[in-house]
């Protein structure tokens, strides 16, 4: 009789304890505040380190392949060399010339760290295809690859780009795939690419304003359908507003491989590549929205000669020709702040 009330007064003892302890842990956790830049998932390189593409991983007429078709890049511009920092490929259509023009002229000038090229696919139009071979004699900076260009074929260019980065320009750290209705901050992206990133290069990295768990759109009257046959997920994963992504070359590689591979491709290239793929691949996004101007910003910008509240890598997509301009004129009279995130957590900012 003794022993059980003694056993009961120890457990009931032992339980106030356990509850002390489990209380005090409840309220003594705290978050842990931590910076942006901390809680990414690639890997900052230096001076050792070099990244080669392992092409021998590859089909033996990978070069002459694409997906399922076979490939040959019709137009072909070379160029890099061991200053390339940053390949940027720019999706175009092939009669999207004026496009082309006023990015030369704006963000999209030559420089000696970065090299720029418009990437397209074949036109059956005749007019613009002799059209391009001026172009391309004048500014060698087209990239034309072997399939109809159609918005249903935005797979295969993205596929191209891969492709070309992996071929042709093995030397640049960084790939940025981008559109040709959209403003890249050069100086600043120059900046972030040496100093919030690292001059060698990182891994693991894609780099993109995210979209989470958007529905896919089923009705007739959006361009961008897709059937249940197509895609019968009611949601897409996560995948980059394909209008500005930076890659690291191991993911180019690790993307293009899987593509290369696959038998059954989805037509929305933003989804495909950077959403199915990408979970394949085991890479996590670092989500960039933040660095994209606030409209308030780019109307700001566009219309006064007014100071960003904000650092800004990028537009908004879908500019005109003269918002395009005006941006362009005032990032290049500004001066860039030397970096974004750490600066940012230098100033409190903390995500
Ligand atoms: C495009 O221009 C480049 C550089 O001038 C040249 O090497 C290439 O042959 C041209 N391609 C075509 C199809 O004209
Ligand atoms: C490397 O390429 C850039 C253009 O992308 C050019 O300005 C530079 O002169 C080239 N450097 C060498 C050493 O060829
Ligand atoms: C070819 O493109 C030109 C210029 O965009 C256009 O004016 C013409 O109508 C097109 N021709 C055909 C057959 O589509
Ligand atoms: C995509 O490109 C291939 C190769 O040129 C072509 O056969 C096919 O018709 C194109 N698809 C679309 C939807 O245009
Ligand atoms: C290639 O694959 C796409 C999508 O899976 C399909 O629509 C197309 O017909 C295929 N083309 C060839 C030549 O096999």
């Amino acid at each position: 009789m003794h022993e059980r009330r003694l056993f009961h007064q120890l457990s009931l003892l032992f339980f106030l304890i356990l509850s002390c302890f489990l209380l005090y842990h409840l309220f003594s956790i705290q978050p842990v505040e931590q910076p942006f830049h901390q809680n990414l998932m690639f890997i900052p390189h230096s001076e050792s380190y070099n990244y080669t593409y392992p092409t021998h991983l590859l089909a033996s007429n990978d070069y002459t392949t694409l997906v399922n078709y076979s490939f040959t890049f019709d137009r072909l511009n070379t160029g890099c060399n061991d200053s390339t920092l940053l390949l940027i490929l720019i999706h175009s259509s092939p009669g999207n010339f004026r496009k082309r023009t006023v990015l030369r002229s704006t963000w999209a000038q030559k420089n000696e760290w970065t090299k720029i090229l418009f990437v397209m696919g074949r036109t059956e139009n005749e007019t613009i295809q002799k059209e391009l071979t001026r172009e391309n004699d004048s500014y060698g900076d087209l990239i034309q690859g072997s399939f109809l260009d159609t918005y249903r074929n935005l797979t295969y260019k993205h596929i191209t780009c891969l492709k070309y980065a992996i071929y042709h320009c093995p030397q640049a750290k960084y790939i940025l795939k981008c559109d040709d209705d959209i403003f890249v901050n050069m100086p600043l992206l120059k900046n972030f690419l040496n100093f919030d990133l690292s001059p060698f290069g990182v891994s693991n990295a894609i780099l993109c304003p995210l979209k989470h768990l958007a529905p896919v759109l089923r009705t007739y009257r959006s361009k961008w359908r897709v059937s249940f046959e197509e895609y019968p997920e009611i949601t897409y994963p996560d995948y980059c507003l394909g209008w500005a992504i930076l890659y690291s070359p191991d993911v180019i590689f690790q993307l293009y491989k899987s593509a290369q591979n696959s038998l059954n491709i989805f037509w929305i290239d933003d989804v495909y590549i950077t959403g199915t793929m990408v979970a394949k691949i085991n890479v996590f996004h670092t989500d960039i929205s933040d660095l994209v101007i606030t409209w308030e910003d780019q109307k700001y910008l566009v219309s006064k000669n007014g100071y960003p509240r904000k650092d800004f890598l990028l537009g908004r997509p879908d500019l005109t020709e003269s918002e395009l301009r005006a941006l362009w004129k005032r990032v290049t009279s500004l001066e860039a702040p030397k970096s974004i995130w750490r600066r940012s957590v230098a100033e409190g900012y903390v995500r």
